[in-house]
């Protein structure tokens, strides 16, 4: 199956909609393919207690893996000012717990503009479950 990134991406923006963005005013959007199909769509959800605060990265996977979907094959991201918005640490973590090996994160600034990065890319030497053994 092919990925359609650009499909992903107008769903990433469709997530952003529901930002709950009071305290900093950045507004993220995320969507995540799961390997059979899935889409399923995330936006940040801030706190008073700032610490609190959910990533919309986190929000769309964690949704995907509390459906039973835990392998994900594409995630878009997408934030605010025309920029490209890189995941945040937490994130890729949580990502590398969920990700197929050869999954694309896809950093959009609109449906045209966009990159695709691999997680060993933006996570090199990721400590995973393998570590445990
Ligand atoms: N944020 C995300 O949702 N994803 C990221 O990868 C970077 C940061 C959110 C968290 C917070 O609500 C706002 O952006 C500013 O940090």
């Amino acid at each position: 199956m092919e990925i359609d990134c650009k499909e992903l991406i107008l769903k990433a923006f469709q997530g952003r909609e529901n930002a709950y963005a009071p305290y900093s005013g950045f507004k993220v959007g995320a969507a995540v393919l799961t390997e059979d199909g899935n889409i399923y769509t995330g936006c940040n959800i801030e706190n008073a207690s700032y610490g609190a605060t959910n990533c919309a990265e986190r929000t769309a996977i964690f949704k995907a893996v509390s459906e039973g979907h835990e392998n994900v094959k594409a995630i878009a991201i997408v934030g605010e000012k025309n920029k490209y918005t890189y995941p945040c640490g937490i994130c890729r973590q949580v990502m590398a717990e969920f990700a197929l090996p050869d999954i694309k994160i896809i950093l959009a600034k609109n449906e045209r503009e966009y990159i695709v990065k691999t997680l060993d890319e933006i996570l090199p030497g990721a400590f995973t479950k393998k570590d445990l053994l």
